[in-house]
């Protein structure tokens, strides 16, 4: 059996190329009966093509009837026009069929445990076992080629603006900050570990002191942390860094390079400057720290309004120094009891201790509540909300920051129920001077937000020792449409600073040493001033593509409980491997 060169792609020929012989090669996508005439589709990764089989030609006619879905086969065959009124206008190549005059089978194939069409109805943990099925579906295809599309837009972007693209160690130190770490047993050295990246940070920082000025990387992370749709155990990022800078150079450069990726991936336009808001705003306006700025129901805070009211709830809290906040539900008045039901269930698992719902009638509040409250009260809360009508006010009270997460949850689960999300915009956004430290409560100790060699505001230099937990950070997050985007900071390039940021987070110096010793030696050796920051690739390829979870933008993604269906890792190893390894597992 000799077989042909193909021709053309399955989604090349057009009307322009009737007449011509080709031959083509893909998988059997369709095949049909009518009235004698055999049609099938012919699918390859650019299209789809209409070959047909007269029984004219008795031999190929009876041979094209033992194909099945997914056979792999060469057709050769010529080009004619599709009979009137039997044109496909939703494909490239509908104007044209092929009339087969040979054919054969490459290979033929079982029959798929899903159908590989767009609509599949296999469950996602099917599709993840027959990931190679699964990925020939066009919607899964189109998504691998906009991430390809976004990697060299990237690429380009960077290299026609001095950023020198170097790869970092896989194996490298462990060093127990921010997520778990994945380890690897050594061989050679018994009971040493290297552990996984969960980013470049502390090489890309050596590149600076090294010199290289600017740097970037499409690179593997490994983070060993609770999965969700938009978390994976291993993850790509854009990581960058520059020197010389400030967070404006980062802003700027990374404005021009998301403007680059809509325009080159989607033909989308982007404003010149994206929006910004302090994290400080984005937590008492949106109640999260990455915000969805593409419908409203913001915050309103009515603790000076409701103050002086005889409602106890309000009262006890505002007493213990916490707040009254709510959010306005538009047309919510006439939302059912159990529907208001709900929404209370779903704030206290969000961990609210209640919710008020307050529905608005005509010109005044529609509640049993309102004898609690004076008229001047009622009429204020509805100007603070500007609520009218028909609303429904959802408040909480608790402690500031309790009531702004609460909030924040209910807005975004109100906003999806009711289909509030204009899904047509994009809203980008940069989230500003988040906090320095956070509190562990577990560890009780100070942990940094961002990482341990994030750069203080020079305003807030005075409040490390005074307040820390007030200082605010050279740290910066990019948020797509509620997604955390990118994250970076302008790091500390100086030992004094470094070694207050460490004793803050109460890290000794033994222990500074033994985890970043290599960094903070290089830092004595003339450190530039740098910053940077790393893009969550696959969650901008989601968002890019429209897709719900980042799975599927990843061409061999893990479950939610970090496992690959396909190739079944992790696994066990045999005894020998571990004995190697100098490892002898716990019962
Ligand atoms: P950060 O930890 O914020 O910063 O990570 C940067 C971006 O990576 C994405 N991301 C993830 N995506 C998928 N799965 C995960 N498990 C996951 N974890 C994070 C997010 C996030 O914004 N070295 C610093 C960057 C810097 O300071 O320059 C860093 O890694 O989109």
């Amino acid at each position: 059996m000799r077989t042909m060169k193909r021709s053309h792609t399955c989604g090349a020929l057009r009307g322009a190329d009737v007449g011509k012989k080709v031959t083509l090669m893909g998988w059997v996508s369709k095949w049909r009966d009518h009235g004698g005439v055999i049609f099938i589709d012919l699918r390859d990764r650019y299209g789809l093509t209409q070959i047909v089989f007269n029984p004219e030609d008795e031999a190929l006619h009876q041979e094209s009837k033992q194909l099945r879905s997914e056979f792999v086969i060469e057709v050769q065959g010529e080009v004619h026009t599709r009979p009137e009124g039997m044109g496909n206008q939703n494909i490239a190549t509908g104007e044209i069929e092929v009339i087969a005059q040979k054919m054969t089978v490459l290979n033929a194939a079982l029959t798929p445990p899903f159908a590989i069409n767009n609509e599949v109805e296999a469950s996602e943990d099917l599709r993840l076992k027959y990931r190679y099925l699964d990925l020939r579906r066009p919607v899964m295809q189109r998504s691998m080629l906009l991430r390809h599309k976004v990697y060299q837009t990237v690429r380009r972007f960077f290299d026609e603006n001095d950023f020198i693209e170097v790869e970092t160690p896989i194996l490298m130190r462990s060093t127990p900050e921010g997520a778990r770490d994945y380890l690897v047993p050594s061989r050679i050295h018994s009971g040493k570990f290297y552990a996984l990246p969960q980013s470049p940070q502390t090489y890309k920082q050596l590149l600076m002191v090294a010199g290289f000025d600017r740097y970037f990387q499409i690179v593997k992370c490994f983070r060993d942390e609770d999965l969700r749709a938009d978390r994976q155990p291993e993850f790509t990022q854009i990581d960058v860094e520059m020197s010389f800078v400030e967070a404006e150079d980062v802003y700027s450069m990374v404005e021009e390079l998301m403007g680059k990726i809509l325009n080159d991936c989607l033909g989308a336009e982007l404003p010149k400057s994206f929006r910004r808001i302090t994290w400080d705003e984005a937590m008492n306006t949106y109640g999260s720290d990455k915000p969805d700025t593409r419908f409203g129901l913001e915050l309103v805070d009515l603790s000076q309004t409701v103050a002086g009211s005889s409602f106890r709830v309000f009262n006890d809290t505002l007493e213990h120094g916490g707040a009254i906040k709510g959010i306005c539900v538009p047309g919510g008045a006439s939302f059912s009891r159990s529907k208001i039901d709900k929404l209370t269930e779903f704030a206290k698992n969000a961990g609210a201790k209640g919710l008020v719902a307050i529905k608005i009638g005509a010109d005044d509040w529609d509640s049993n509540l309102k004898q609690f409250f004076s008229d001047e009260i009622r009429t204020a809360v509805l100007e603070e909300f500007g609520a009218v009508a028909n609303d429904l006010l959802l408040i909480v009270a608790d402690k500031l920051q309790h009531a702004n997460e609460v909030l924040g949850d209910l807005r975004l689960h109100v906003a999806k129920n009711e289909n509030l999300i204009p899904e047509d915009r994009n809203a980008l956004l940069w989230v500003t001077e988040f906090p320095l430290l956070e509190y562990d409560p577990e560890e009780q100790r100070y942990v940094a937000r961002h990482h341990p060699f994030t750069s203080p505001m020079e305003d807030d230099l005075h409040l490390l020792d005074s307040a820390p937990e007030k200082a605010r950070a050279k740290a910066y997050d990019l948020v797509l449409n509620g997604n955390e985007i990118a994250g970076g900071s302008i790091r500390i390039h100086k030992r004094d600073l470094q070694n207050k940021m460490f004793s803050l987070l109460n890290i000794g110096e033994e222990e500074a040493r033994n985890k970043f010793g290599f960094l903070l030696d290089a830092f004595e050796y003339g450190a530039p001033p740098h910053g940077g920051i790393a893009f969550g690739f696959d969650r901008l390829v989601m968002l890019l593509a429209g897709r719900k979870s980042i799975r599927d933008v990843i061409a061999f993604p893990k479950t939610n409980s970090a496992v690959s269906l396909m190739d079944g890792s992790p696994n066990t190893v045999d005894e020998k491997q571990l004995q190697e390894l100098h490892i002898r597992l716990r019962q």
